[in-house]
């Protein structure tokens, strides 16, 4: 107790689980004070290597302050809701059940799109952050993450919109940190925004004209962001974590696979196309694999049983029999023409499939550069910055551990250093003490060998 007052004198809120959890579900533990409120913002789409070739000036400001993961290692299929809930439940797709764009239950024979998403069978198979925190006893507050306008677990967020895409980002950010300044018992907050995934996908990403503009557009908001927080006096005491939820490969004409050139489009139906398609075979399934197997030297086809296991994409029921995988920057159509000039989906070892991330608040080291985690380690992360229990997870919060301010840290690079100075410093030694002892014992020669011999044992020249 006394420890926790102190760290709550010292820093406003030390967010590193020093208060009991006693939850009541209810929102009466919030105004303890001592844990830092936590804001998770997505830029759908915002592929990690933007950040080499456009300039950003208020992103950089953001984590030249705080952190900056280079990339994260997302989950397959690097679609954004998978990987959303992904980052919001610390579980594999094949773990938490949001597994595409579109889905299909063969034991209900319920249907999921992006528009059609709010039946909570979907999403029940993982508990998201936010409603954990509620069960620890806080509030949360929602702006159009996606899940956070559904009844998952029995429970929305405290405070949340239904989906819609005209809101703009301030009118998001407005109302959200409005909640925040109202309540300070909401202690977990979730923004989304949809670029600059909605311009990669219309324009592509090596369209460097609209990518700057769309770009500039979310720098600015991020900018927007910081301001919002500094005049609401959020912005010394919040944690802020900047994610993303996958990135973007420029598509073409010219590489465009067509099933209907392979097979009759009535021996199978599709459940989600492109770039990873799910398949529901209608005649023998062994025939209609081969077949689509054959098609093009660009997709890899998988009977379920066979997909990888490091996709971490097998062991659910709503994954189809067959699957397709597209090469990257490839597109799988029926027929037709090629429907957009970005897309993702990806396999998630591509590196234009990873996004970014970069964290700002009192929990993180100022300008601290880790190359790459994984996205599901964001999750354990976020539950210990809010002191409250993990939900089996996927994760591992040592990963980022070591960008937290008050864990004990040693840095490679400085430990390296250490160990090569302590060599140095015991080889000179050594050979100062064998110079000074060969030069007082010169005149009596008959011991050197014997000398050099015991030298030749001293474990520190071998
Ligand atoms: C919240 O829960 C606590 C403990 O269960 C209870 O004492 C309190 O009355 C509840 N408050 C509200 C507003 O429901
Ligand atoms: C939406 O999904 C539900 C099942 O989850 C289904 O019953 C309903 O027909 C779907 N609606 C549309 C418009 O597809
Ligand atoms: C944001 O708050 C304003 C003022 O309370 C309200 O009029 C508006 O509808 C809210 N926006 C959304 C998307 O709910
Ligand atoms: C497609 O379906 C037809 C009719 O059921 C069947 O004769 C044919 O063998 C099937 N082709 C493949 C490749 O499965
Ligand atoms: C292309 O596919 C669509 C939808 O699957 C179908 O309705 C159409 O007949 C196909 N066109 C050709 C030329 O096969
Ligand atoms: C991911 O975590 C879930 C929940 O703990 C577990 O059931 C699953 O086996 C894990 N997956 C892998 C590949 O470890
Ligand atoms: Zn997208």
């Amino acid at each position: 107790m006394l420890v926790s007052g102190l760290l709550c004198v010292l820093c406003a809120c030390g967010g590193f689980g020093v208060s009991d959890v006693t939850g009541t579900g209810n929102g009466t533990r919030g105004t303890s004070g001592n844990i830092c409120p936590l804001l998770l913002v997505s830029f759908d789409g915002f592929r990690a290597d933007y950040l080499d070739k456009y300039p950003f000036p208020n992103l950089r400001k953001f984590f030249s302050d705080g952190l900056l993961v280079d990339h994260l290692t997302n989950v397959f299929i690097t679609k954004t809701f998978p990987n959303h809930y992904s980052l919001a439940t610390g579980l594999y797709a094949e773990s938490h059940g949001i597994l595409a764009s579109q889905m299909y239950d063969p034991e209900t024979k319920k249907k999921f799109s992006l528009s059609n998403d709010s039946d909570p069978f979907w999403w029940n198979e993982a508990t998201p952050i936010w409603v954990s925190v509620q069960n620890s006893g806080y509030k949360t507050a929602a702006a159009m993450w996606p899940g956070t306008d559904v009844r998952i677990q029995n429970s929305t967020p405290t405070h949340f919109f239904k989906y819609n895409p005209h809101v703009t980002f301030q009118e998001r950010l407005g109302n959200l940190t409005k909640w925040m300044i109202e309540d300070s018992s909401v202690k977990f907050s979730i923004l989304y925004w949809e670029e600059p995934d909605r311009t990669g996908h219309i324009s592509g990403p090596e369209n460097k004209a609209a990518m700057t503009t769309a770009l500039k557009e979310v720098d600015d908001n991020i900018g927007i962001l910081m301001d919002r927080l500094k005049q609401a006096e959020l912005w010394e005491k919040i944690n802020v974590i900047i994610v993303s939820d996958h990135g973007m490969a420029q598509c073409s004409q010219d590489r465009l696979i067509r099933l209907d050139s392979c097979l009759d489009p009535h021996n199978y139906t599709i459940v989600d196309l492109t770039p990873v398609a799910a398949i529901l075979p209608l005649s023998d399934p062994i025939k209609v694999y081969n077949a689509l197997s054959k098609c093009n030297s660009h997709m890899k086809a998988y009977m379920k049983e066979l997909i990888p296991e490091e996709l971490h994409y097998k062991h659910n029921q709503r994954i189809q029999p067959i699957i397709l995988v597209a090469d990257e920057g490839w597109t799988i159509v029926q027929n037709g023409t090629l429907p957009r000039l970005g897309d993702h989906g990806y396999l998630n070892s591509l590196r234009s499939m990873h996004p970014l991330m970069a964290a700002h608040g009192p929990a993180f080291r100022k300008g601290y550069k880790i190359s790459s985690i994984n996205s599901v380690d964001v999750y354990p992360l976020m539950c210990h910055l809010l002191g409250i229990p993990a939900m089996p997870n996927n994760g591992s919060f040592n990963a980022v551990r070591c960008a937290l301010v008050g864990e004990s840290c040693l840095d490679v690079a400085v430990v390296v250093g250490i160990v090569i100075g302590v060599l140095l410093v015991l080889t000179t030694l050594t050979c100062m003490f064998r110079l000074m002892k060969s030069s007082s014992s010169s005149s009596s020669r008959p011991f050197a060998r014997l000398e050099l011999q015991e030298d030749d044992d001293d474990p520190l020249l071998e």
